[in-house]
């Protein structure tokens, strides 16, 4: 099975997840990453989030290379901002068709991602989802993340 992870972050925690599953599955990894990043420091990274996820904006994205035919399983890894997988995967899946299978994690800090998931359920409905995680604080919680995932890749076999 030839799977890829699909990531962005803004400070680290969705990177420090998709480099650590990306080991155990031996999955290839692709960073998005917008043309204007947001400044990462103090409060204002979420008024600029937010207005992005309010406004239904889609930011965009520095050149990336992704051929779909290549994966079996593609997971797409994000922060959870105002209950939604953040913007730039909205830009990424109006460019892009996934084929095969999807995984969806989420890393957030305590909202949880059930609405976020079932966004895009509904928006992936051509593809089958085999399966979601969601994970608080990655890096405040490094120890139960690695269990977490060792369990979710197992899953994804
Ligand atoms: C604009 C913005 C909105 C956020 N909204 C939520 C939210 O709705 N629920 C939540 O639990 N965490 C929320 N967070 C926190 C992030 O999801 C959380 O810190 C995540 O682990 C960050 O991942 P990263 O370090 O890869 O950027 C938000 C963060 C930002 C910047």
């Amino acid at each position: 099975m030839k799977s890829i992870i699909i990531y962005y972050t803004l400070e680290g925690n969705t990177k420090y997840t998709a480099e650590t599953l990306a080991k155990i599955l031996d999955s290839d990894l692709l960073e998005l990453t917008p043309t204007k990043p947001i400044k990462s420091l103090g409060f204002s990274k979420y008024i600029w989030g937010g207005k992005q996820v309010v406004m239904n904006q889609k930011p965009n994205l520095k050149p990336y290379k992704y051929n779909p035919d290549q994966y079996d399983l593609t997971i797409l890894a994000a922060p959870i901002w105002a209950s939604h997988f953040a913007p730039v995967f909205s830009t990424f899946l109006r460019d892009n068709t996934i084929s095969g299978n999807i995984a969806l994690i989420g890393c957030n800090e305590g909202g949880g991602c059930t609405k976020a998931f079932n966004i895009l359920e509904q928006q992936l409905k051509n593809n089958k989802i085999i399966g979601t995680l969601d994970l608080m604080s990655p890096l405040k919680n490094k120890e139960e993340t690695l269990g977490k995932l060792k369990e979710f890749s197992e899953k994804l076999k």
